[in-house]
């Protein structure tokens, strides 16, 4: 008799070869890339201990998702993809600071600047920030493609972006509205987001359309992101989180506004959002889809 397995766990099983390579790729990646700063080998271990230390890589995974919906190799995005996450990793190490949000744990151990000094740390995000741009100009991408995407990235990662996000986070009395929160989140997590989800359609030389669609996705995934990142600031333990919870006790965020319940039906709403903007895509959106319900699920 035939023994035929539900399609289901094989997709399952397929996604996750997928995101074990990506994951694999990305760690080898930032490992080869942080090797070759010895100028100070003080500087090199602590960027090391910055980079590598079991992030979800939620980034490369988002552009693994859009590099499917165009057949392409996620091999083809691995320079952007380690960009992307050395600049995650530097605004991770800068946001634990004690001038921002003073956190004593990151991805389970001590934060860059309790394992080795404010100093240190400090330098650690310069390092890493300025790093992800040599690595996607000195790639073998096409130099049109390149200039695009480095363009992008730095508007994503730079004043207009995550950047002023952080800042009007930490100058948050002025914005406790939920348009002036939802600007925020967007900037200070969405435009990275947003621009992981875009690359795709860069990569693939989809036309404009295609690729505010995309951008679109990621706006949306941005905001369910950092929404899930606040209810598990509020419900989640520290141990499982690797990081202190109960952090943003001060700061008003949209779970503030909305109350759990009314926070949780808005992700779905946006999930939903985002798979329709997706549905032309038809199984080629499967991987995207797949990464983005397990970034509601994730209990870290
Ligand atoms: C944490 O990002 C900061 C937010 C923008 C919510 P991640 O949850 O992606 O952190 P790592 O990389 O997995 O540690
Ligand atoms: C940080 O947001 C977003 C960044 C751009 C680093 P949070 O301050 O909420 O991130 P966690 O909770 O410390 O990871
Ligand atoms: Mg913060
Ligand atoms: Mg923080
Ligand atoms: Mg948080």
């Amino acid at each position: 008799m035939l023994n035929l397995k539900p399609l289901t766990s094989r997709k399952f099983s397929l996604f996750d070869e997928a995101t074990h390579d990506v994951l694999g790729k990305v760690d080898k990646a930032l490992k080869a890339v942080i090797e070759k700063q010895s100028a100070s080998v003080q500087l090199q271990e602590a960027m090391y201990y910055a980079a590598l230390n079991g992030g979800k890589r939620f980034r490369p995974l988002l552009m693994m998702g859009s590099a499917s919906l165009f057949d392409l190799s996620f091999e083809t995005f691995l320079p952007i993809a380690t960009a992307v996450e050395l600049i995650h990793a530097y605004s991770l190490v800068h946001d634990d600071l004690p001038a921002m949000d003073n956190a004593d744990t990151r991805r389970g151990k001590p934060s860059c600047w309790r394992q080795y000094s404010e100093a240190t740390a400090i330098l650690v995000g310069d390092g890493l920030l300025t790093l992800a741009f040599e690595v996607i100009a000195s790639s073998s991408l096409n130099p049109t493609i390149a200039l695009e995407l480095v363009t992008k990235l730095a508007k994503a990662s730079g004043p207009n972006g995550m950047v002023g996000g952080q800042m009007l986070d930490i100058a948050q009395d002025h914005h406790d509205d939920f348009s002036s929160i939802t600007t925020l989140q967007r900037l200070k997590t969405g435009e990275l987001i947003a621009f992981c989800c875009e690359a795709g359609a860069i990569m693939g030389e989809q036309d404009p359309f295609i690729r505010k669609q995309l951008k679109e996705v990621g706006y949306k995934i941005g905001l369910i992101y950092q929404m899930v990142d606040d209810l598990l600031d509020k419900k989640g333990e520290a141990h499982i989180l690797g990081k202190p919870s109960q952090q943003d006790g001060d700061k008003i965020t949209l779970v503030d506004k909305m109350g759990e319940d009314q926070t949780l039906q808005k992700i779905d709403d946006l999930k939903e959002e985002a798979f329709s903007i997706l549905k032309p895509f038809g199984p080629k959106a499967d991987m995207f889809k797949e990464i983005i319900k397990r970034s509601i699920e994730r209990k870290f």
